[in-house]
């Protein structure tokens, strides 16, 4: 069978699916391996790498599509170039399936049998096909520094004959993968900085890496998270209670980080006019959720704008910043993932895998995504 790894089309994707260096596992495993032409130029991988690990280079995106089997993709294709995916091939890639519905329903017209790499469970066995963790982790990372190549002031403290220089005070708000991350990158760079987390129990964590906890006393509610260990959405009032007590923490600090988020659902808004306001001038938000319509208000889609003196940072796909190490963590995840259903050069997946289960999109003409999701029998 032939793997075909296409050039990115979204406008400022750098990342490319299949680094070379992933590609001679793939071979020993039975298959073939195209790339299309300049497919890991915005990584920085030349086609004589590609080359040189064994893969065959196609002129174009329709060569690649015409001959592939298999398609491993950053991103969901875009209408045109989904079309270009042979019918009964397969195509494995981030899906974000709950906003890609006419895709999918495009997909599953052509019996394309699509895996989403967004929906791989988030379990010990799973770890090493986590897309979802290796990405944010490097968003969390890349919001520091974008935080900090705007913020007008050091991060560290410093003492120099010319006078004490204070550390920046640096709040994360989700402390989750990201925010994990961003709290180890802001100690790194020297600032004081202190979570919050609507799940109590990743105080621990946050604390481990060296930050304050924030307590924030919310309304009785029944739980704050599900048995995939994912916050749940809450009422107006849980929000409110939220961005009144976040005000004072947010208004002292210099840096002020945001990755809130509910899988499937516009992320809560946790920052207002009123609390940017109190904000010093020169202050930074960066806005981890803007694209799922951010955790603060006002933020605008991939722009850094200024409100009242404070810059909000909007800006959204931040792993493709970071696209060489993006790039191999995402190879690393899309060769655990394909191996994992392959035998004798052939993809085989199994419906008793909890991990195949889970990211079967379309197959033989069926959306198993949504509420109609067939059950594994019925899959079977
Ligand atoms: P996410 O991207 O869905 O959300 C980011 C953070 O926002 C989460 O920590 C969430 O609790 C927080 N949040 C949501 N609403 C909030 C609110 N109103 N106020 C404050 N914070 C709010 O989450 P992510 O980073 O993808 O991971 C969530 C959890 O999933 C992890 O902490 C972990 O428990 C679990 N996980 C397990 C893995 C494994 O076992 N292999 C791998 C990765 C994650």
């Amino acid at each position: 069978m032939l793997i075909g790894i296409p050039k990115e089309t979204l406008k400022g994707e750098h990342r490319v699916a299949i680094i070379p260096s992933g590609v001679p596992e793939l071979l020993e495993a039975g298959y073939e391996v195209i790339v299309e032409q300049h497919a890991g130029l915005a990584a920085h991988f030349s086609d004589e790498e590609y080359r040189n690990c064994g893969a065959i280079i196609a002129d174009d995106a329709e060569s690649l599509y015409r001959q592939a089997n298999i398609i491993l993709k950053v991103q969901a294709p875009g209408a045109e170039e989904a079309k270009l995916v042979r019918p009964e091939s397969t195509l494995i890639c981030q899906l974000t399936p709950w906003e890609n519905t006419a895709l999918i329903e495009a997909l599953a017209e052509r019996s394309i049998q699509t895996f989403a790499l967004d929906l791989v469970p988030r379990t010990t066995r799973a770890q090493s096909m986590d897309v979802l963790s290796a990405m944010a982790s490097i968003s969390g990372y890349r919001a520091v520094l974008s935080g900090a190549m705007s913020l007008p002031r050091y991060f560290p403290m410093l003492m120099t004959a010319a006078g004490t220089i204070h550390p920046a005070r640096v709040l994360v708000i989700g402390a989750g993968v990201a925010g994990l991350m961003a709290i180890a990158t802001a100690r790194r760079l020297g600032a004081v900085v202190e979570a919050y987390d609507i799940r109590p129990e990743v105080r621990e964590q946050v604390e481990s890496l060296g930050a304050d906890f924030v307590e924030v006393s919310v309304p009785e509610t029944d739980t704050t998270s599900n048995e995939n260990g994912y916050a749940t959405a809450q009422s107006e009032a849980f929000y409110e209670a939220q961005r009144s007590q976040l005000s004072d923490c947010v208004a002292r600090s210099d840096l002020v980080i945001t990755t809130a988020s509910i899988p499937g659902k516009p992320a809560p808004k946790l920052i207002d006019r009123t609390m940017i306001h109190r904000m010093k001038r020169g202050s930074v938000i960066v806005d981890l959720a803007a694209d799922r319509g951010g955790n603060v208000e006002g933020t605008v889609l991939n722009e850094k704008t200024d409100v009242d003196g404070v810059t909000l940072v909007g800006h959204t796909n931040h792993p493709s910043r970071v696209p060489v190490h993006a790039s191999q963590l995402l190879t690393r995840n899309l060769v655990n993932f394909v191996l994992n259903m392959t035998d004798g050069g052939r993809l085989t997946p199994d419906m008793s895998d909890d991990i195949v289960a889970a990211t079967l999109v379309t197959r033989e003409g069926e959306v198993f995504f949504g509420s109609d999701k067939p059950s594994k029998e019925e899959a079977a």
